[in-house]
């Protein structure tokens, strides 16, 4: 099979042929439970891609279908943040993340790579010198250094956007950076050089810093001012991954709309990079009414994003309501943040979005 260029596999979608009662698109056999609904991406097709952070354990799950008919994106929900790449110094292990940029390889889609530094994901072995000492600040940049080397450069023109650094902002700080080990071993300069070392690892990748609550004012103004700074000072930053896990009441569609257009005025691309819409943590299914506001919700948020040229992909943190994050620890089924539900089975949300009524 070769490999299928961006934007193929949502034309092939259209021109699949029928086999054996399954759509085939590519190597790929979509049972018609699936296929009979319009693509998701393919809807978005000359707009962005649409993505969905997967586990290498879903791409051959039933899960695995939707990912293979709606998405042409991915990224990995966990399989590419530090620990599970570098779990010991030196040991590098490639096993779940490869296994995910081969699928989508394979399919022409593409791949988001998330993340190089998240402090809540740092291994532990960053912070440990010589003797049961404390590491320099040398030695955690230098770790950095190899670290992005290392995974960024295998992924090079495979990965096309990195999040190179995850949730370093906070607004109640007189500097904005949260106040993590990094920041306090290293000093603020940590996100400029893990800007650098990402693209002299690549320099066609576009690198993006990654966050929550982009819509609030005081973390937004603190976002605003971080990437401005680096901006000046010539570092090479393209844009801002807005996690977007939001909720039926927050943020606005107007709150979105106002700081997409803020990034975009300091001429940065925007992605929005873990969608999902929580319903809440009531163990009761939700009814009718819940799942029609959400859909209203979707709706209106897509709306703005399509608005903006400035949004160049869109990524839902998970695929469908079976496997999301928002229920950890729980049973599934609890929250319900996604457009498809717990089997498979497009929610009114995933109406809302993509429009077209089922066939
Ligand atoms: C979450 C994963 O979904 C969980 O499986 C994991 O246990 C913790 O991390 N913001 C991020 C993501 O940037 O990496 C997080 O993913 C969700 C919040």
């Amino acid at each position: 099979m070769t490999r299928m260029r961006y934007g193929q596999r949502a034309f092939l979608a259209l021109i699949a042929l029928a086999v054996n009662g399954c759509t085939l698109i590519g190597m790929d056999r979509i049972p018609p439970d699936i296929s009979r609904y319009p693509s998701l991406a393919g809807k978005f097709a000359d707009r962005f891609p649409v993505g969905a952070a997967v586990e290498p354990a879903q791409l051959d799950s039933a899960e695995g279908y939707l990912l293979r008919w709606h998405f042409n994106s991915v990224v990995a929900e966990n399989a590419m943040k530090p620990p599970r790449l570098q779990p010991a110094e030196g040991r590098f292990d490639f096993s779940g993340a490869d296994r995910i940029v081969e699928f989508a390889e394979r399919r022409g889609m593409k791949v988001r790579g998330h993340t190089l530094l998240w402090h809540e994901e740092t291994p532990e072995w960053y912070w440990q010198g010589a003797n049961g000492a404390p590491a320099s600040a040398e030695q955690v940049l230098e770790r950095l250094r190899r670290h992005i080397r290392v995974v960024v450069g295998r992924y090079r023109g495979r990965v096309y956007v990195w999040d190179v650094v995850n949730e370093v902002v906070d607004p109640s700080r007189p500097d904005c950076l949260r106040d993590d080990r990094w920041r306090r071993v290293v000093g603020a300069g940590y996100v400029e050089q893990a800007l650098r070392y990402a693209h002299d690892a690549d320099p066609e990748a576009r690198l993006f810093v990654n966050d929550y609550n982009t819509t609030e004012p005081r973390k937004r103004a603190c976002l605003e001012r971080l990437a401005s700074d680096l901006l000046a000072s010539g570092v090479p930053l393209h844009g801002i991954g807005h996690q977007m896990h939001v909720d039926l009441d927050k943020p606005s569609a107007a709150e979105v709309d106002e700081t997409l257009s803020r990034f975009a005025a300091l001429g940065l691309e925007n992605q929005i990079t873990e969608l999902d819409l929580t319903l809440g943590a009531d163990p009761a299914a939700p009814g009718k009414e819940l799942l029609a506001r959400q859909a209203t919700r979707y709706k209106e948020l897509f709306a703005v994003f399509v608005r903006h040229p400035d949004v160049k992909a869109v990524t839902f943190w998970g695929i469908s309501d079976a496997h999301t994050w928002r229920n950890m620890g729980r049973a599934t089924g609890i929250d319900q943040p996604l457009l498809f539900d717990a089997t498979q089975r497009p929610k009114p949300a995933f109406f809302a979005v993509a429009k077209e009524p089922p066939t």
